[in-house]
């Protein structure tokens, strides 16, 4: 049989009903790829202990290179067994999860990860989602499960399951359909392994702002420059790409050109007519993609660059940027 018809699996759409959760959960128990829903973009995920379910995530999605994942855990208890838990951790958990914050700390002994998830490192990235549907798939599943966003690698991150499906339907066991995300970008990332006393380290702007987080911490976060390399591993310059170029901060637009708006104005399609952030994050990916299937050029208006407008020009830039 060829590779090609030999790599083709039978996607199964399930309903965020206890029977597809149950479902969903067998199988990612099984070591297989289940896309689910939760409040930041679709994840792609896989039994964060099975080495080889693991390595199925970088093959489907085309990761260049063993980038570490993100364990979704149902709750801080979950997490504590996999991490060192220190007082900022502490904090943290108790202000923002669940919620769209992924938390960078110490592995413990005994975690059970596999190290592909860490890509060797000795922390890991761990989050509690807030949407209900997921943590009752993590609850079901009775363990960490590994998930990156449920895209192609480099492309648009999918914030409903036809996005999915149109990037990755037929080569993934199931796709959990809870509707769209709400929040629309992917979670603000913490670094929490510096010495105690240190002031956690922003690897990622994401769907929480890092005002809120400083709010809470009494200080300001550490900001690392993208073009780091201490940054988030995973952060390439090129990403979140539609497939025709994309402008930025554009203010006039040409003949030929999409125009993805901010604000009050004549624009193909606008992130947010009225200028709220929260309204453009969530519709940041599913415009993107709408627009992308028109395979035209591409230019967005500026967006303001304070709360969740961090996060919306990070998503901005990479898909911007030189692929
Ligand atoms: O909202 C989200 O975070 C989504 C949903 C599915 O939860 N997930 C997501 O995963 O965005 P992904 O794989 O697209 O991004 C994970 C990021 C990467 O930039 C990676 O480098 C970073 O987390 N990361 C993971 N483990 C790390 C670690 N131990 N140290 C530093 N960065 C880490
Ligand atoms: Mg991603």
């Amino acid at each position: 049989m060829p590779a090609k018809t030999d790599s083709f699996v039978q996607t199964e759409m399930l309903s965020p009903t206890p029977k597809g959760i149950g479902r969903a959960a067998a199988l990612l128990r099984a070591g297989q790829l289940v896309a689910f829903p939760t409040e930041t973009v679709y994840g792609l995920g896989a039994d964060a202990r099975n080495g080889e379910a693991v390595a199925a995530i970088y093959a489907t999605k085309g990761r260049p290179s063993f980038n570490p994942l993100i364990a979704h855990v149902d709750s801080i208890e979950a997490a504590q067994n996999l991490v060192q838990w220190s007082d900022q951790a502490e904090r943290m958990a108790a202000a923002f999860w669940p919620g769209p914050l992924t938390l960078v700390l110490p592995l413990r002994d005994g975690h059970g990860i596999s190290p592909l998830v860490t890509a060797g490192l000795d922390t890991l990235a761990v989050r509690v989602p807030a949407k209900a549907c997921a943590r009752d798939l993590l609850a079901a599943v009775g363990g960490p499960v590994a998930a990156p966003s449920a895209n192609p690698s480099g492309r648009i991150s999918p914030t409903s399951a036809a996005h999915v499906a149109a990037g990755l339907g037929g080569r993934i066991s199931a796709i959990l359909d809870d509707g769209p995300c709400g929040v629309g970008v992917e979670s603000t990332i913490l670094g929490l392994t510096g010495p105690s006393g240190r002031p956690p380290v922003l690897l990622r702007p994401g769907g929480l702002a890092s005002e809120d987080i400083e709010a809470v911490l009494g200080q300001p976060l550490v900001h690392r420059n993208a073009a780091d390399p201490l940054t988030a591993p995973g952060q390439m310059l090129s990403h979140y790409a539609p497939h025709a170029p994309l402008r930025l901060n554009a203010t006039t637009f040409q003949a030929g050109e999409l125009s993805l708006g901010f604000g009050p104005g004549d624009f193909d399609l606008n992130l947010s007519a009225s200028g709220d952030l929260l309204e453009a994050a969530t519709n940041l990916f599913g415009h993107l993609h709408r627009l992308d299937a028109l395979a035209k050029p591409i230019a967005v208006a500026p967006v303001p660059d304070q709360g969740l407008g961090a996060a919306i020009n990070d998503r901005l830039r990479r898909a911007a940027a030189p692929r």
